[in-house]
């Protein structure tokens, strides 16, 4: 039989609510009808923004969202996104289908989606197209509590107070759409742009830097030996694909062993976190430097017929394990990460919401975000799998466990297709007088929602006995599981 021993009383640091954020890019129907359609929309909405997917976000308790990119951000220049909406300038989206953008969502509409969804803002400079007045004068812009040119501006553009802005990054992949530079180049061009964004009045920023492309050690060796005293965090970029990079295969329709394909390439993630936490340690061994995982999660083939550099992509029960495995390496890395974006908000990439005109659904993701959403800021505790079966080579189940407010969340994925896996949990540590769990799978590997069945594949109730300090369950075969103990 499975045993899980959990410790209660064995806390081995907080996890990071940051670790459940979200990015959002200028990229084909993330930010231009997933989530903004204009005041005059015929979509209810709030200034604009859409009112289901505000509810949907808030329901999920979303705590960072990043904008405007990825690739974009380094070719974004703000001063075009701001102003009366007729006057400003268009430009186009090299990056993501060449299509055109009108800038009609800027500066102050994210900043106000944020405020909607209840989120901190993470804003990412450009450093590839722009220049360092530029950035400077973007933080002035928004934060700034006084008489000064770009306060001024904003005043004249209707708001009055600044906002508080935490988290700023200097570049995106500035290994690649971001410049192509080399690390020792960038170390000292991030030097130079972090000098200048500037902390105003109580307004303290948390300074990002780029940080390695998937398994380039030599960066993340570069980065912190030259710049790592001038960052409060740096960023990793793993997207796990099934098939080849250049050869990538659809969401739903796999097989069997693409399934499995998927969970190794996903279970990497705890290979590249230890390996680069393990770099961090060296230059930086009280960890004040976060790592912050700020794009993640699965890159399929887009669906047919949709525009290829629009990344629009279905969702299925295999994308939910990916996002549950995932989590739980965060989470159980939570002495060194400090923040991670799952690719993407809304419509692109693995999202959590998917939207069709004014039709919304919400993707087997977006469900393993709520079943995991108790351990944002909670103390992670020291969880052990005893006697786990093994498949295609691989643990079939992963964990992680925390405790909050007196209440413990153990999260649980059992990637075995075909076999479900009876367990034992061995409570040490606190008493609890209640059970619950809830139980995410489907009938096949590739169950989903769409537009005509938006239920198909939600929670569910799982049978879990507490005897004492023993908690039964059996965890069904390809799914993930949250038991709340009380
Ligand atoms: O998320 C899509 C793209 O993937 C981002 O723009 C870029 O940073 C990464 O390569």
């Amino acid at each position: 039989m499975t045993k899980l021993i959990l410790n209660a009383d064995v806390q081995r640091g907080q996890i990071n609510k940051n670790i459940y954020g979200h990015f959002s890019e200028h990229l084909g129907r993330c930010i231009y009808g997933g989530i903004y359609v204009g005041e005059d929309s015929d979509i209810p909405n709030i200034d604009g923004m859409r009112t289901d997917v505000i509810e949907a976000l808030k329901a999920m308790k979303i705590p960072v969202l990043r904008w405007p990119g990825g690739c974009f951000a380094d070719e974004y220049h703000w001063e075009d996104g701001i102003g009366p909406k007729e006057k400003r300038p268009c430009m186009v989206n090299t990056h993501w289908g060449g299509v055109t953008e009108d800038n009609s969502f800027g500066t102050h509409e994210f900043l106000r989606f944020c405020e909607l969804i209840e989120t901190e803002p993470y804003i990412n400079g450009n450093v590839g197209s722009g220049t360092v007045r530029e950035m400077q004068q973007w933080v002035e812009y928004m934060t700034f509590d006084g008489i000064s040119p770009m306060s001024n501006l904003r005043k004249e553009n209707g708001r009055e107070e600044p906002w508080k802005i935490k988290y700023f990054a200097m570049g995106n992949e500035t290994w690649g759409c971001g410049g192509n530079m080399r690390a020792e180049y960038y170390a000292d061009e991030y030097r130079r742009y972090g000098t200048y964004v500037r902390n105003f009045g109580d307004n303290k920023i948390y300074k990002i830097a780029v940080g390695p492309n998937t398994d380039d050690y030599h960066w993340m060796e570069v980065m912190m030996s030259r710049a790592g005293k001038y960052m409060d965090g740096i960023t990793l970029h793993y997207y796990t694909t099934p098939g080849a990079w250049e050869n990538k295969t659809p969401a739903r329709g796999f097989d069997k062993a693409e399934w499995y394909c998927t969970m190794k390439k996903t279970q990497y993630m705890e290979e590249l976190v230890t390996r680069h936490s393990a770099i961090m340690d060296q230059y930086d061994p009280d960890k004040r430097v976060g790592l912050l995982v700020d794009e993640w999660g699965t890159w399929h083939k887009c669906e047919e017929g949709t525009n290829p550099g629009f990344l629009y992509q279905q969702n299925t029960l295999r994308d939910a394990l990916v996002a549950g495995l995932n989590l739980n390496i965060f989470n159980n890395h939570c002495d060194r990460v400090q923040m991670a974006n799952i690719a993407q908000l809304v419509n692109v990439l693995q999202s959590v919401i998917l939207t069709e005109g004014e039709k919304m659904i919400l993707t087997p993701t977006y469900h393993v975000f709520c079943m995991y959403q108790g351990h944002q800021d909670a103390q992670l505790v020291d969880a052990a799998l005893m006697n786990v079966p093994t498949v295609e080579g691989m643990d079939a189940v992963t964990v992680s466990a925390s405790v909050k407010d007196g209440k413990m969340l153990v999260t649980l994925c059992n990637i075995d297709a075909d076999h479900s896996v009876p367990m034992e949990l061995d409570l040490r540590g606190a008493q609890y007088s209640k059970a619950t769990a809830t139980v995410l799978t489907g009938e096949v590997l590739d169950e989903h929602n769409d537009f005509d069945a938006p239920d198909r594949i939600v929670p569910v109730d799982l049978a879990c006995e507490l005897k004492g300090q023993t908690c039964c369950v059996t965890l069904p075969a390809k799914s993930v599981t949250a038991i709340v103990l009380e």
